[in-house]
């Protein structure tokens, strides 16, 4: 077996603050509704993936054979996994025309984020996937191009294709060749996102229980809400947030993000049997989010939630000032050291009462919070051949590090 190439790519997670929720097409990941989301920094979370290509006499099938290790374990299961196929296929596709010379690939891909974060790993880890195996096959393919196969994988793995803002448009085509992920980066965009400090709240690292896909087919089915959703309340609010965006107005930026996720989540309650993803720590910090916008802000909003299939918060939070005074808040109701070079901050007695209150009100611990910023797309890390460093695999035995 012959090294013929090697490449490390990183691959960065995305919040939505207008969710993707419900497939037109199921098999081709088309949605039902446009999307938007921002790209979590890489320094704090990210895939990380090394694709080897080999020259091997051993394969004599005619076709390209992958050996996948996720997360340390040789991935057996891999040829089960209908999404993966579609996505290896797919790049298969593309590269067809670069002659290329591997008949075997070997994939090693880890995320450098606890699973105890409790947050999706299949976006970054599609992304990065698709994107790694495009540096390869030194394929001549923009993002915007590959999110299209990233999307097959996973819907919301397209969006990570981009840093900073990112607009995942459902397109019309059958074949779902316009659906794709593009870059929000009109008008102040990237300033903003530069403005913008993250929190998440991880209140539970367990699996979501009810999987994506079979609760976007209920809601879908069966509420009515969905509908409305669909037609009128995402289209209307894609344009508000763009716009928002582009004029680095956090105010309708918070508004629209807040209202979003209380949307999917009642759209979510609306479906029968009915999906429950938040738990009373959920309610008590968004109940924390409000009182901190309404009584200690005086109306000008600081903080904004939004929460994805599960109970974690994620906080888009307008500067540094806004987080320190945040955190402080949360470490005094949830009882959690977090982290402690937080000043102390004056608070009054209005404060007092609703810490009070919250305190006895939630019934789960909130477990630790991740603070982060938003940040670049996808990253090509090295394609040295005698890195010994950054690539996941040994370059002697091909054995995953
Ligand atoms: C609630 O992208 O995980 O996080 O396409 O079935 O893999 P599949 O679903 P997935 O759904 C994400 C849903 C969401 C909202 C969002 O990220 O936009």
């Amino acid at each position: 077996m012959k090294l013929e190439r090697v490449v490390t790519c990183t691959a960065p997670v995305n919040i939505a603050v207008i969710k993707y929720w419900g497939k037109r097409n199921e098999p081709l990941i088309l949605p039902t509704n446009s999307s938007l989301s921002g790209t979590l920094n890489q320094k704090d979370l990210k895939t990380i993936t090394t694709a080897a290509g080999f020259k091997n006499e051993n394969n004599t099938t005619g076709e390209v054979e992958l050996i996948l290790y996720l997360n340390g374990k040789l991935d057996a299961n891999s040829q089960e996994n209908q999404r993966l196929k579609n996505v290896l296929r797919e790049m298969t596709k593309a590269a067809s025309s670069q002659q290329s010379q591997f008949n075997t690939i070997i994939v090693v891909s880890e995320n450098n984020f606890p699973t105890a974060a409790g947050l999706a790993s299949s976006a970054s880890g599609y992304c990065c996937l698709v994107y790694t195996l495009a540096k390869l096959y030194q394929l001549d393919w923009s993002n915007e191009q590959l999110s299209i196969i990233a999307r097959q994988g996973s819907g919301s793995a397209c969006r990570s294709m981009f840093g900073n803002w990112c607009k995942w448009e459902m397109g019309q085509l059958e074949d779902g060749s316009d659906s794709k992920a593009v870059p929000c980066v009109s008008g102040k965009s990237d300033a903003f996102a530069q403005e913008m400090e993250i929190l998440i709240c991880v209140v539970s690292d367990q699996k979501k229980h009810t999987a994506s896909t079979d609760g976007m087919r209920n809601s879908i089915k069966t509420s009515s809400l969905m509908k409305e959703r669909i037609e009128k309340v995402v289209p209307e609010r894609m344009i508000q947030m763009e716009e928002a965006i582009a004029n680095a107005d956090y105010q309708t930026f918070s508004e629209l993000c807040m209202k979003d996720s209380n949307d999917f989540h009642a759209v979510c309650r609306d479906t029968t049997p009915p999906i429950h993803y938040l738990n009373e720590t959920s309610f008590a910090i968004m109940d924390l989010v409000d009182f901190y916008n309404k009584v200690l802000c005086k109306g000008q909003n600081g903080v904004a939630y939004t929460y994805d299939a599960g109970p974690n918060a994620v906080l888009y939070i307008h500067g540094k000032e806004h987080k320190q005074k945040f955190a402080k808040l949360l470490q005094q109701v949830f009882e959690i050291s977090g982290n402690t070079t937080l000043e102390p901050i004056d608070l009054n007695e209005e404060w007092k009462i609703k810490a009070t209150e919250l305190k006895e009100k939630k019934h789960n611990q909130l477990k630790n919070w991740i603070e982060t910023t938003l940040g670049a797309g996808p990253q090509i890390v090295s394609t040295d051949l005698s890195d010994q460093t950054n690539h996941l695999i040994h370059l002697q035995t091909f054995v995953p590090k």
